[in-house]
């Protein structure tokens, strides 16, 4: 195993979760997560910051219902609801 520090400034946790089974699920069809997480990599492609903020797709947050969700990392910062015209607001919010 190989320790390294985290090399990006950033990461953007989406949940794209799908499900099947009639629960919801932040990436179903017509809610939005999948969309969501490509208007943030291409809002951080875009702006030139590929390698310093990463957008990574990510299973259930277990907030199913108020989703689409994601969360930030380092920093913590959650967003619940979240539509993919928002991608410019948070990557405004993820550059302070
Ligand atoms: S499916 Fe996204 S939080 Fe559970």
């Amino acid at each position: 195993m190989e320790k390294k520090s985290v090399p990006y400034k950033k990461t953007v946790f989406v949940c794209t979760n799908v499900r099947t089974d009639g629960r919801e699920a932040c990436a179903n069809p017509g809610r939005g997560g999948a969309e969501l997480c490509e208007a943030l990599k291409k809002a951080v492609k875009d702006a030139g910051l590929k390698g310093k903020i990463r957008v990574a797709k990510s299973g259930c947050l277990d907030l199913c219902a108020h989703g689409p969700n994601l969360f930030v990392y380092p920093g913590g910062e959650w967003r619940s609801g979240v539509k993919p015209e928002d991608a410019p607001e948070i990557l405004r919010d993820l550059l302070g």
